[in-house]
């Protein structure tokens, strides 16, 4: 078997991605990588881990070469938030960065995933049941190098026949790192506040609709992408997933019946608000389930059960607080 590379391996997404490849294919098969060695337990220390700075295509190469690397899942990214900061830092790591990871893909005929987002649509765009294939001028960097990104995968596909396929992925929430200067990250914060405080400050108004998945519903989609038939996929970058909307104000109410007492209470950022009121409040995802059978797992109910039974967990082992901030990661 040809071996398999996570770029941005100590992300979000990456520290719960990378331990589930190698439960499936074995730990020495997937060799995860960062732009720096950071502490964060099985991603580093489970198997091969080496340090990979996706803006210089050396670094891609070399571990490509040397591992004989069949697959890479392109990770790192700037979030909306962050990217509005260092908007060049953005463009280089998000579109350069997969620019570069594109070009040794093709030297070495290797599959390749790559994660968009809610983040690629914006003003224009048919916020409701938002169909696959749509409207996308979205006004944050962050945005535009996802979609950059959907459209260089495909012209490497069509015009080189390289395997790559991608996702739309919605906001994450997940309890092994804390999310990295995203538009939804208030959605995991909530859950440590909610416990060490009793109460959260939401950055959002009450009423800001965004679609949401819980982690491991995005690792799965992100390997049955990966394993689906090529035959069957009539797109490919990159395919609506979602599998929960709601508002801060629902997230709350149903936080509540695990917390009573719960408060929410609201300030404003203007800027987030605008990227929120800019993505789609409910993304229609029925190309994933027609060509590959997505299906997600966890709806508001049973994630909000999970996340509160984990930190709970957590916070009993004095844990809580002490997970992976990826910020700059
Ligand atoms: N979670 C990301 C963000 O908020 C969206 O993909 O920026």
């Amino acid at each position: 078997m040809r071996k398999i590379l996570v770029t941005g391996a100590l992300g979000q997404i990456g520290v719960e991605l990378v331990p589930e490849l190698r439960e499936r294919h074995g730990a020495d098969n997937v060799i995860a990588s960062g732009w720096r060695r950071r502490d964060v337990g099985a991603v580093v220390d489970g198997g091969p881990f080496e340090i990979v700075d996706c803006t210089k295509p050396g670094d891609i190469a070399a571990v490509v070469e040397t591992y004989e690397i069949g697959t890479i899942y392109h990770m790192p990214a700037f979030l909306s938030v962050l990217g509005e900061e260092k908007p060049e830092v953005a463009w280089a790591l998000n579109l350069g960065g997969y620019a570069n990871a594109l070009e040794v893909a093709r030297r070495h005929d290797c599959s390749v995933f790559f994660p968009s987002s809610i983040g690629a649509f914006g003003p224009g765009t048919p916020l409701q049941n938002t169909p696959q294939d749509t409207v996308q001028r979205p006004n944050t960097i962050y945005g535009v190098s996802k979609v950059a990104g959907e459209l260089l995968g495909d012209y490497y596909h069509t015009r080189f026949g390289l395997d790559t396929r991608g996702l739309r992925l919605p906001g994450l929430i997940s309890h092994v790192a804390l999310p990295g200067g995203g538009t939804t990250d208030y959605a995991v914060h909530i859950f440590y506040e909610a416990l060490r405080e009793g109460r959260f400050t939401c950055f959002l108004r009450s009423d800001s609709r965004l679609d949401m998945m819980y982690m491991p519903d995005a690792v799965a989609a992100i390997l049955d992408l990966m394993d689906a038939d090529p035959s069957r996929l009539r797109h490919r970058n990159a395919f609506n997933v979602t599998a929960m909307s709601f508002t801060p104000e629902e997230l709350a109410a149903e936080i509540r019946k695990h917390v009573p007492g719960f408060e929410i209470d609201y300030e404003v950022d203007p800027l987030k608000q605008a990227i929120a009121d800019s993505w789609p409040d409910s993304m229609d995802d029925s190309a994933a389930r027609e060509e590959w059978d997505w299906q997600p797992r966890y709806d508001l109910a049973a994630m909000t059960a999970e996340m509160i039974g984990t930190l709970r967990r957590k916070q009993g082992e004095g844990a809580l607080g002490r997970e992976h901030d990826i910020t700059g990661a």
